[in-house]
């Protein structure tokens, strides 16, 4: 949990937001509608806002966004998330984009909010791998187009950050910041579940904690080399409280 001391005099920035955050729940067509009306229920009994961390459609159609959207009246709570690279699959994002953000979801796609004095600040991300083992830019033209997506994700988030005017902040992405979080899936995997790209750019940055998803199999709580706490909320992974969604207060 991220807690920050109440600063005397200021009852606005004294309050902590409690913010529920999932990632990965993956909307098919077939998927029970009423596990999903329940979480967004229980989440609006639970915190002051629920973020959503990518994959949020199983292959980006927008009959599955369609789905989703449906349930956000269950959701009485400001919804803020990122699309993740399951919502990209069908070549549909602007239409799953349009659906979810006109039903409500508040998209963070290199791009900040405010809400109740927490800024929120997010970006999908994107693979290329952690530390000295991360994808250089060398070689074929296909590798260095690899790498500029990588960079151009920590670019976007890095304008995003400068824009955050709030003294507590969240970051939200899809792919991972660091290697700690993903730990658990396949190590052969691993380059291909985020990049220390992002949290190079955020540690740069005065930041509360960060959210991601992706790495279903991976660790729920890590941090980054400048010490921010990063959590992996996938929907698979165990949260504390036995929850389907994690509470971090800021
Ligand atoms: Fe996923
Ligand atoms: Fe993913």
């Amino acid at each position: 949990m991220v807690e920050l001391t109440a600063i005397d005099g200021d009852k606005a920035e004294a309050r902590k937001l409690r913010i529920a955050a999932v990632g990965d729940i993956h909307v098919k067509e077939t998927s029970d509608m009423g596990l999903i009306r329940d979480l967004f229920a229980d989440a609006s009994r639970s915190a002051d806002v629920l973020v959503l961390a990518g994959d949020l459609t199983d292959t980006g159609t927008p009959k599955e966004a369609e789905r989703l959207a449906e349930q956000f009246r269950a959701c009485s709570i400001p919804l803020v998330g990122v699309l993740g690279n399951h919502d990209f699959e069908a070549g549909k994002v602007d239409e799953v984009k349009t659906i979810l953000c006109q039903a409500g979801l508040k998209l963070l796609d290199g791009s900040s909010t405010e809400i109740d004095g927490v800024g929120f600040v997010g970006t999908k991300g994107f693979a290329g791998g952690f530390g000295t083992r991360m994808l250089g830019s060398f070689g074929e033209p296909a590798i260095k187009n690899f790498v500029a997506e990588a960079m151009s994700e920590a670019m976007q988030l890095e304008i995003a950050m400068r824009g955050v005017k709030a003294k507590r902040s969240l970051v939200v992405l899809h792919y991972a910041p660091i290697q700690e979080t993903v730990e658990g899936e396949p190590r052969e995997i691993f380059p291909f579940l985020g990049s220390s790209r992002l949290a190079e750019t955020i540690d740069r940055f005065p930041v509360d904690a960060i959210v991601h998803g992706h790495a279903h199999r991976g660790r729920f709580e890590g941090r980054t080399p400048g010490g921010v706490p990063v959590y992996n909320v996938a929907s698979h992974i165990e949260k504390p409280g036995g929850q389907a969604f994690a509470i971090l207060e800021i």
